[in-house]
């Protein structure tokens, strides 16, 4: 190995990139099994692409991530950013949060380094495993001078997703992480790179979102809606709540009953939609005194909606936030 590579520090999180069931099977095995040196040891080359350091955050499959985890891996990765020799991150975690994982890290590393998130939707113990590709593809682009100041990024299936827009779009497919509107960040083939987008919204050292001085996040409930939802449904969500994401039909819509309740339930709400394509606009949300999603999906609104309220409250403020990111 040699002194002149530049370092990567690879923090573990978990997921089927790092999980053992019986040979050859990709299902009914156990996520967060292996530990991310040994992920790594499985990656024929990757010590040619940098110089590697592991930490292991947690090892537990990405539906046990919590607003915990996101913030130790903000607040680590902003202090380790301090270090010149440090060139960039890969994070390795579960894909079936990995979206949100992605969104928030992409608000609150105050970096410019790259920080790449991938993971596996195959385990380890799999026929063509798929974690040793993305885990080495992930280390070339986080290694890659041509990577800093794009955000956090999600490596998947030879492909760069922008934090901001990806999102799981499958149970079972390789190729299961991917963006419905927009365009890729870059695409890899072998140790080559080609960059193609940028998104226009703020991230990073640009966004006003920190993990500085928290050790929480506001609790933030999703409500999916459908026909027959219950009209009372949003009130008992809001209970012990401090906003409200709703999951809506089409460009957000629900019932005329449930809508009536949004304006006092006394929490920020804001409208989304359950198809996760397409844009909800203000002037439909308006309607209910709520706040519009632009065009993100409602675990992401969710995500954006917790960051907002540790600033404010204000409904004119989160439309701006909400504008903006
Ligand atoms: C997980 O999200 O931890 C399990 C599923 C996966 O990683 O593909």
């Amino acid at each position: 190995m040699s002194d002149e590579l530049k370092k990567v520090v690879i923090l573990g999180t978990g997921g089927t990139i790092s999980g053992k069931g019986e040979a050859g099977k990709t299902t009914g095995y156990s996520a967060g099994s292996i530990s991310v040196e040994d992920i790594i040891a499985s990656v024929p080359g990757i010590e040619k692409l940098a110089r590697l350091e592991a930490e292991q955050i947690c090892n537990v499959a990405s539906d046990n991530i919590t607003d915990k985890e996101w913030l130790r891996i903000a607040k680590r990765i902003n202090e380790l950013a301090e270090d010149p020799e440090v060139c960039g991150f890969v994070i390795t975690h579960g894909t079936d949060t990995m979206d949100e994982t992605a969104f928030f890290l992409n608000l609150t590393v105050k970096t410019e380094k790259p920080v790449v998130i991938t993971g596996a939707m195959r385990p380890a113990t799999a026929i063509s495993a798929d974690g040793p590709m993305n885990l080495y593809q992930a280390v070339l682009t986080a290694a890659c001078p041509e990577a800093a100041g794009r955000g956090v990024m999600v490596v998947f299936a030879d492909r760069i997703y922008g934090g901001r827009d990806v999102q799981k779009r499958s149970t079972y497919i390789v190729t299961a992480l991917d963006q419905v509107e927009g365009g890729l960040l870059g695409v890899i083939r072998d140790e080559e790179i080609r960059w193609y987008y940028e998104s226009c919204r703020p991230h990073t050292v640009k966004s006003e979102f920190s993990p500085e001085g928290l050790e929480k996040l506001p609790v933030v409930r999703v409500l999916y809606f459908h026909v027959d939802c219950d009209k009372d449904m949003a009130a008992r969500l809001a209970e012990g709540a401090d906003g409200l994401v709703i999951a809506g039909a089409g460009a957000g819509g629900t019932s005329k009953e449930l809508g009536k309740t949004f304006a006092s339930l006394g929490i920020p709400v804001v409208i989304s939609s359950r198809i996760s394509s397409g844009t909800v606009t203000q002037s439909a949300a308006e309607r209910s005194g709520s706040v519009a999603a632009d065009n993100l999906p409602p675990q992401k609104a969710a995500v954006l909606l917790r960051l907002a309220l540790t600033k404010t409250k204000e409904r004119d403020e989160l439309i701006r936030i909400f504008r903006t990111y």
